[in-house]
């Protein structure tokens, strides 16, 4: 059987989500979800749409924070901290939809974070990322630096959107589902540069619909359906179970 989930909570020293109730005005989203990230892990959550996947991700970035439970990031409770604060922490996000601004360059776009961060006060980590090595990770982009952004393809935007979350130099990058609407050759490469990250030390929250991504970089995986966690285990516990994928996700 896959584990519950509990037995990495324990061990998820980075983020801890504790039994998070989510709602939109009346409309009830997370129902009680739990799930941890220990630190240079790469976590994956899986489910089909509309099951509560970019809320998850709102709720630990602070833009939909969740009305019970707790969320923790390296032991601090974040429920209720403004989105920045969040961010300072050390958590970035790189949303659903890349949401690159379309008519700034792709220099300025990267520049957001640190100008956005800037005068908020030091962190006290190591300030890794730089324009510079940015430009040194993804080189198609680097290229591209006085383009506006509008001008990128769907996979120049990813990298983009990732980035610029790397600017801001953060612990912990949620990325709501990166592989949308990109080629194979490029989910691909994609995968490649989620395992980079975490071997310099980068933990990554992984919302998919793309099975076959998330099973090949995560550590651990998630699925939830309608705002609760329904399965969980590492991958090849959870290929183990095709039955119980089939019946949550509806894929063979
Ligand atoms: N701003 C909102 N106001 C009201 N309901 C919302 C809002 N955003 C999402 N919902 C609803 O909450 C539920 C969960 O949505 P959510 O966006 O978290 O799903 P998801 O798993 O990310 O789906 P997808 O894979 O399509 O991105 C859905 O029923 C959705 O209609
Ligand atoms: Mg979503």
């Amino acid at each position: 059987m896959p584990r519950s989930g509990k037995s990495i909570l324990a061990a998820a020293d980075l983020l801890a989500v504790d039994d998070i109730h989510t709602y939109y005005g009346d409309s009830y989203v997370l129902q009680g979800l739990s799930l941890g990230v220990p630190s240079g892990t790469i976590v994956a959550l899986l489910g089909r749409n509309g099951m509560g996947k970019t809320t998850l991700i709102r709720s630990v970035a602070g833009l939909t924070p969740p009305r019970r439970g707790r969320i923790t990031f390296r032991g601090r409770d974040v429920v209720g901290l403004a989105p920045y604060r969040i961010a300072q922490l050390g958590i970035a996000l790189v949303p659903q939809g890349r949401r690159t601004f379309p008519s700034l360059t792709v220099r300025e776009n990267l520049q957001i974070p640190q100008s956005a961060l800037a005068g908020l006060g030091a962190r006290g980590r190591v300030e890794r990322w730089s324009l510079s090595e940015v430009v040194r990770e993804f080189p198609q982009i680097g290229d591209r630096l006085g383009q506006r952004a509008r001008n990128l393809s769907g996979g120049e935007q990813q990298m983009l959107a990732i980035g610029r979350a790397l600017m801001a130099n953060p612990d912990l990058i949620l990325m709501d589902e990166p592989s949308e609407g990109l080629a194979p050759v490029i989910v691909q490469q994609l995968g490649a540069i989620m395992r980079r990250l975490r071997s310099q030390g980068h933990s990554i929250l992984l919302v998919e619909q793309n099975v076959g991504l998330a099973m090949e970089v995560a550590d651990y995986v998630y699925v939830i359906t309608t705002g609760r966690v329904t399965c969980a285990g590492t991958p090849a516990e959870l290929e183990a179970q095709p039955d119980l994928m089939a019946r949550h996700l509806g894929i063979e």
